[in-house]
């Protein structure tokens, strides 16, 4: 008996046939198969093909036949950079914004990220997994079957530690599959604000031994800023974590460039997020490095910041991944559609390329490609059924939810009404 059989679908499997992040022309392939099936059993895809051939092969032993209806179906997408798990919201701040206070200005003067870390260290545990829980609900809605989060509004041992529990609890008790980041080093808390040193060294000397020791994340991030962490002290901190066996990605280039994605050539990173400001001396580091650029345009979107020069990357032959970088402060969404609208339509890339980005080259940049972001035999089964016959229909029906269901190891996790 097999558990399930998918029929009649447009099949996009975007294969991982390379066994590496796609580039430049690669970003195109999408592994089409028209009236494509597949089956799953164990939460895996065991066999792919035509709907005639599986037929043959599975209907007569397969527990539930799933008939697409010719509808497009995609591999989950991958959202590897968010900061999904926060309490309370900064709509006020959003408001200054719009009324021209920079997101920085806002920062320095003692709101944004240190605003949201004031919610998480008046929240419990099961508070915060509570909260992270539902959200988990609206990233399936919209296609997402796996997600990164990071810690980052604690800044302190208790605090930071208490949001990577959050997410391992997330992980046990759901469906989930959320991939723990630590971000100590996300902004300089407020008790430290003349003393940043002090605080690296509770980093480094406290948080990393801890987190490492109890598994409680696999990455390591700064927010390589200035006026945050400098290269230097990015440097310290990610050298650091991977003493300890995390491995390293950074916030960098988002408000301005300092010299953060040159760090790509000197330390092992998986990937370097945000990029708006990249100089060519970026754009050169991270051609030399296997790297992953991730873009993450609803950030430009809801800064009104000139978007990431994803052409030029591509050009390079740097491989990119999207994410939604969700969080309430410079970007809150945890819609993936959304962010293949923003990629195709400001930032450039053909609609394949940005689906290549938000499947496969997400699954590199969390490295996690060898279980998911592309259907191949012997993945994960988390895959998404869209609406229409077409991804076209994502950034072309756009603002709306373009998801009919999503499976997550072969078992729906999210179905629209719009059936
Ligand atoms: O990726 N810039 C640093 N971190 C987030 C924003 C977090 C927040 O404002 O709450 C980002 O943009
Ligand atoms: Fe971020």
């Amino acid at each position: 008996m097999t558990d399930l059989l998918v029929i009649n679908a447009n099949l996009f499997r975007i294969s991982d046939n390379l066994k590496k992040p796609r580039t430049k022309e690669q970003l195109k392939e999408l592994f089409p198969i028209e009236n494509g099936a597949f089956a799953v059993n164990d939460g895996k895809f065991i066999d792919i093909g035509s709907t005639k051939e599986l037929l043959k092969k599975y209907s007569h032993k397969t527990k539930e036949v799933v008939d697409a209806k010719n509808r497009a179906i995609l591999p989950g997408f991958v959202d590897p950079h968010t900061h999904a798990l926060f309490k309370g919201t900064r709509e006020n701040e959003f408001k200054m914004r719009l009324e021209g206070k920079s997101y920085m200005e806002i920062l320095n003067a003692g709101g944004g990220i240190l605003n949201s870390v004031k919610n998480i260290r008046n929240s419990n545990i099961d508070e915060l997994a509570e909260n992270l829980a539902k959200r988990v609900k609206l990233f399936f809605v919209y296609g997402t079957t796996t997600f990164e989060a990071k810690s980052g509004y604690g800044l302190d041992f208790e605090n930071e530690i208490k949001m990577l529990e959050a997410i391992k609890k997330v992980n046990l008790e759901t469906d989930a599959e959320i991939i723990p980041t630590f971000i100590g080093a996300h902004a300089i808390p407020y008790e430290y604000r003349n003393n940043k040193k002090a605080y690296i060294d509770i980093i480094i000397n406290e948080m990393i031994p801890y987190i490492a020791e109890h598994k409680l994340a696999e990455f390591i991030d700064v927010f390589c800023e200035k006026g945050v962490y400098s290269a230097e002290e990015t440097k310290m901190i990610l050298t650091a974590g991977m003493e300890y066996g995390l491995k390293a990605k950074i916030h960098s280039d988002e408000i301005e460039a300092i010299g953060c994605t040159e760090l790509a050539k000197e330390i092992k990173m998986f990937s370097c997020d945000h990029l708006l400001k990249i100089t060519n001396r970026g754009l050169n580091a991270l051609k030399s490095t296997d790297t992953i650029a991730t873009l993450l345009p609803g950030t430009a979107f809801s800064l009104k910041e000139k978007y990431a020069p994803a052409r030029a990357i591509i050009d390079y032959g740097i491989a990119p991944a999207i994410a939604t970088d969700c969080n309430p402060g410079s970007s809150y969404s945890e819609s993936m559609p959304e962010i293949i609208t923003l990629s195709v339509m400001q930032m450039g890339m053909t609609p394949e390329e940005a689906l290549s980005a938000a499947t496969i080259n997400a699954a590199y940049a969390i490295d996690k490609a060898e279980h998911i972001g592309s259907i191949d035999i012997g993945k994960q089964a988390d895959f998404i059924i869209l609406n229409e016959n077409s991804y076209l229909f994502i950034p072309y029906h756009y603002g709306i939810n373009p998801v009919n269901s999503t499976y997550k190891k072969g078992v729906k996790v999210a179905f629209s009404a719009n059936n």
